[in-house]
């Protein structure tokens, strides 16, 4: 289902695991310069960008990056009429190599930015890395998690090494920002 791609997802999450609060919203607490710069030159390198219809990331690049945008607005693919170098993409009637395909896109890296249902999705066809960052004393109670697998008090690290992904160290980006690349065991 993966053909030759590399996955890599990405998010940063309050000290409680979530991405956005109660209302659904990335709140500016989880924005920081350092964390979003390392984010967006990873973008920079990616061949795809997976996103849903919330996630978009809004950089000086982003009008130029292929992008799949998740929904079951469609039945498999469509081109989607806001960005000619996107893909509208449901999984649950096209593969992700079609998907990407439809894009020119047959190898390289597809960069994961959320939300929760596609992060989750991606869990389920494997990552091979995620970068993980965490905003220092920032709690969003009630808030939207990385993963939908966070229920029962999970982390998304519990749901990183469950899948079988393993920490790196931790690096401290200069806002307080903590970043952990975890990766798929050789
Ligand atoms: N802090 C972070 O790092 C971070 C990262 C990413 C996102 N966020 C935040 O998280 C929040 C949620 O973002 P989001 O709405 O983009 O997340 P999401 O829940 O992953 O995405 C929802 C998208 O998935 C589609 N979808 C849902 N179920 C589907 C299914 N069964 N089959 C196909 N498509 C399906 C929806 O499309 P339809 O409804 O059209 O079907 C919609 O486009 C936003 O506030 C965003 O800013 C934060």
């Amino acid at each position: 289902m993966r053909g030759s791609f590399r996955i890599e997802g990405h998010a940063i999450a309050s000290e409680d695991g979530m991405i956005a609060a109660a209302n659904g919203l990335m709140p500016d607490s989880l924005k920081f310069p350092s964390d979003q710069k390392l984010y967006e030159q990873a973008l920079d390198q990616a061949a795809v960008i997976a996103n849903g219809r919330l996630s978009y990331e809004g950089q000086l690049n982003s009008p130029r990056r292929k992008r799949l945008v998740l929904t079951r607005s469609v039945s498999g693919l469509a081109p989607d009429p806001k960005n000619p170098n996107a893909r509208l993409w449901n999984p649950a009637g096209e593969s992700l190599e079609a998907a990407c395909a439809a894009l020119g896109v047959t190898g390289g890296e597809i960069a994961v930015v959320g939300g929760p249902f596609v992060f989750s999705l991606f869990l389920g066809i494997g990552y091979d890395a995620f970068h993980l960052s965490h905003a220092p004393g920032v709690r969003l109670p009630g808030g939207v998690p990385v993963f939908h697998e966070q229920g029962s008090g999970r982390s998304p690290e519990d749901v990183l090494a469950a899948a079988g992904l393993k920490p790196g160290p931790v690096q401290r980006l200069d806002d307080g920002v903590t970043m952990v690349e975890w990766t798929r065991a050789a």
